[in-house]
């Protein structure tokens, strides 16, 4: 019950009703729980935003957090993810997040504790809370999904956010379409239209660009910043040849001059900053549906 591991089973119409939510959230709804909860978030990999974000929304309902960190805990004497999670079940947690480097890491203890799991990232699997602030992001802006025409930009194969969004926006209705080094597309270019960012960029609503995970690549592919910028990146050039109306997504953390002109992150196209912003009311959404 109120657990989120990924948007892959879940219904549009659950989707929509978290969303709704959020909207409430982000228009100024108050909502606290009522009792002593508490929250445990377990980060097993770098965060800024999902962490820190997870963490200002379990405080403003009203929430004990417990903070962890992987350096200073019993992992380093070699304890499981399962008797981790037993742990702070055991010492009263109501809810986990949890962000893990393996993907479907979930298999592991869904069914071994009767507490739910929030997904904060696995992976190159999933991203649930990011897809849902991206839906929420589009939504402000065009009030609907079906019929806007959405590039997925950029290092598609290690992008748990890629494999959340491109899923749930075409259930919903949007045309999908992947760009950027054909090497990188593995898993996405059976199912997507595969186009250059030149030739699609006239069409796009929302040009959805994706950070190059540098630590999951093996180096078996040569490419240079100033290269893929000039290739496949949003050059300033090519942000002026975008629809009037369009709009720039990036889950962050940006590579400047990469995967878009560092002038192009604050630029009035940009929603980079209020997708963090959506972030917080998402996961308010969550968090609540996950304790009630
Ligand atoms: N977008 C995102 O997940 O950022 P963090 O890795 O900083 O949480």
């Amino acid at each position: 019950k109120g657990e989120l591991l990924t948007l892959e089973t879940m219904s549009t119409v659950e989707i929509s009703t978290i969303l709704q939510e959020a909207e409430h959230f982000a228009q100024g709804k108050q909502w606290k729980v009522d009792k002593d909860l508490f929250i445990a978030n377990l980060f097993f990999e770098p965060s800024t935003r999902t962490r820190y974000s997870f963490e200002v929304a379990e405080k403003l309902l009203g929430l004990h957090v417990l903070s962890f960190s992987e350096e200073n805990s019993s992992v380093q004497k070699g304890e499981s993810l399962l008797d981790t999670v037993k742990t702070f079940e055991a010492i009263g947690a109501n809810a986990l997040v949890i962000r893990h480097p393996e993907n479907n890491y979930f298999k592991e203890i869904r069914g071994k504790i009767s507490i739910p799991i929030i997904n904060g990232g696995d992976g190159s699997g999933h991203h649930p809370t990011q897809s849902l602030l991206d839906l929420l992001t589009i939504q402000q802006e065009f009030e609907r999904f079906s019929g806007l025409n959405i590039v997925i930009v950029g290092d598609l194969r290690h992008s748990r956010v890629a494999r959340s969004n491109a899923d749930v926006l075409t259930r919903l209705g949007a045309k999908v379409k992947i760009a950027g080094p054909r090497e990188w597309m593995a898993g996405f270019d059976t199912t997507y239209e595969h186009v250059s960012l030149d030739d699609t960029l006239l069409e796009c609503d929302v040009v959805m660009l994706l950070r190059i995970q540098h630590e999951r690549h093996d180096g078996s592919m040569e490419w240079s910043k100033e290269g893929y910028h000039q290739q496949f990146g949003l050059t300033l050039e090519r942000e002026k040849r975008m629809k009037k109306e369009a709009i720039i997504l990036h889950p962050a953390p940006v590579n400047r001059g990469v995967e878009l002109a560092s002038e192009l992150v604050e630029c009035d196209r940009s929603r980079i900053f209020k997708q963090m912003k959506n972030g917080v009311a998402v996961r308010r959404a969550v968090v609540k549906r996950a304790l009630t």
